[in-house]
């Protein structure tokens, strides 16, 4: 029997990470890049070939799927997406998951259940995600997200400019970025409270400036939203040296996006994305026009 087959996409965080888990808003843009995953019934007694944290994925689907947790799936996973540098790799598979064994149990799921499910299954990757990488990973274009039970989405009908992703070379551990901010904002509410309300202005702002295609102003409020993070502790001094050296190559802002602690940052060109990638390569980076 041909297997059934299930795609998740990769997300970019334009603004908003990590003060999106404390209950503010935050704008995401869904990539092309995704994960194709394909799944079929496992003969009785076969090995599985799976890694661990697969299998551990499986097992999680199949129960947010409310399926017989003893049933057993052979699952192959491909794609372009890169792994653990903020581009949302683990909610594409989640939801490239999720939709693969619904369709092998012939069941259709729409956008908001795929979304609800897949961020059940990301627990497994990192404890208390707001659902931001799982709902871009079931949409297209940029959404605006805001974190509660259930979340509020809504699509932006805006055009998107062109946007730039450069890896800092380190991979990055999103559970543990939210959970060491979380920590210490349990700790001292009343210092973490302020920044992330002041992260949930930029962006909002940053809408404004989307709407009304004010690119240089979105470019400055990307770079402050990057400082915030900075000084949430969620940076490293390589992506700091990549936004530097992003604005520097011609950016109009840069910042980190994701759970921060390495992986990626994104910019804004100020004019030719192709100009910018290039400038950066020059400069050694991994770039790439998303
Ligand atoms: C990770 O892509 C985004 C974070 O805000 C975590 C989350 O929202 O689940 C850091």
């Amino acid at each position: 029997m041909n297997p059934a087959r299930g795609v998740g996409h990769g997300k970019l965080i334009l603004l908003g990470e990590h003060a999106v888990v404390h209950g503010q808003p935050a704008i995401a843009l869904t990539l092309r890049e995704g994960v194709r995953v394909r799944v079929r019934a496992r003969e009785p007694g076969a090995p599985a070939s799976e890694t661990e944290e697969l299998r551990g994925a499986v097992a999680a689907a199949t129960a947010a799927l409310g399926l017989d947790e003893e049933r057993a799936f052979e699952v192959s996973v491909e794609g372009e997406l890169p792994v653990a540098v903020g581009l949302g790799s683990s909610a594409a598979l989640a939801v490239g998951l999720v939709r693969a064994i619904a369709a092998h149990e012939g069941r259709r799921l729409d956008r908001e259940t795929t979304a609800r499910l897949a961020n059940e299954v990301e627990k497994i990757f990192h404890g208390t995600p707001s659902g931001i990488d799982a709902t871009a990973a079931s949409q297209e274009g940029l959404i605006w997200f805001e974190a509660g039970r259930p979340p509020r989405w809504e699509r932006l009908d805006v055009v998107v400019p062109a946007l730039v992703v450069a890896l800092s070379g380190a991979r990055h551990h999103t559970g543990e970025t939210v959970g060491g901010l979380s920590e210490r904002a349990g700790r001292h509410p009343e210092v973490y409270r302020p920044i992330f309300a002041a992260i949930g202005e930029l962006v909002r702002a940053g809408r404004t400036a989307l709407e009304q295609r004010d690119w240089p102003l979105l470019g400055e409020i990307m770079t402050m939203d990057h400082a915030l993070l900075r000084g949430c502790g969620v940076s490293t001094p390589a992506l700091d040296r990549l936004v530097e050296d992003a604005r520097d190559a011609g950016a109009l802002g840069a910042k980190l996006t994701g759970g921060g602690g390495g992986g990626a940052i994104v910019a804004l060109p100020a004019d030719s994305p192709e100009t910018l990638v290039a400038n950066l390569r020059e400069r050694g980076w991994t770039a790439f026009v998303a």
